[in-house]
């Protein structure tokens, strides 16, 4: 059978894509086909090769605008046949024309309990607040700055006196789990994304977890 195939996007360290790498490539009928990188310095770019998968660097630099750079990415995600569209620390804004044609197939995982504290520094927005309960998103990607349909979520309870690095290591942590988990879940077909009304919100419908937990 042909295996689900999964673009990666980067733009840094690229924890994210190690966890995918190490937990869900090559598993479960599932396989990183591509990994994109806004930066040809990207650390994560050395982790796709050490895996075999193949590399592309888009870089905003290297385009005369967003659009057009959006364009080349999206030439080489279908050159690769990917089914779904991971954000995994990918740090640019998407022209709105390749989010609409990626729509349904292309999710980001986010360092807050989405609809808090999105955009940049998450975490140091629910720091600065003062929140006792932070956590992570994994949702599908809209035109909006972190407003798609949500697929998973998990909480974290903060330490009293938090420190930034100390929550951020619990944060990716979490991230660690939650993000491979969603990408599973939805290889097996168990999400599907509400119609919504026009001007209503879209949601996502899980499908009941085998095991009967949920
Ligand atoms: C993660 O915290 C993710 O939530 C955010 O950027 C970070 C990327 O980390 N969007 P890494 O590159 O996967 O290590």
């Amino acid at each position: 059978m042909r295996p689900f195939r999964l673009a990666v996007l980067v733009s840094g360290e690229g924890s994210n894509l190690q966890a995918i790498l190490d937990s869900v490539h090559g598993r479960e009928g599932i396989d990183v086909a591509c990994v994109g990188a806004s930066r040809p310095d990207a650390r994560a770019l050395e982790r796709a090769r050490e895996a075999g998968v193949p590399t592309g660097v888009f870089a905003a630099s290297d385009h005369s605008d967003r659009a057009v750079r959006d364009e080349a990415l999206a030439e080489f995600l279908i050159a690769h046949d990917v089914d779904l569209v991971v954000l995994a620390g990918f740090m640019e804004l998407l022209d709105p024309a390749f989010v609409r044609r990626f729509d349904g197939r292309m999710i980001n995982v986010h360092p807050s309990l989405l609809p808090a504290f999105p955009g940049v520094r998450a975490i140091e927005q629910a720091l600065d607040y003062g929140v006792r309960v932070t956590g992570v998103t994994v949702h599908f990607v809209d035109e909006g700055v972190d407003t798609g349909a949500i697929v998973a979520q998990a909480a974290i309870e903060l330490p009293y006196a938090p420190d930034i690095a100390r929550v951020e290591e619990m944060v990716h942590a979490v991230e660690h789990r939650l993000l491979p988990e969603a990408i599973r879940l939805i290889a097996r077909g168990g999400v599907r994304i509400e119609p919504a009304e026009p001007g209503a919100r879209r949601r996502v419908n899980l499908e009941r977890e085998p095991n009967g937990e949920r």
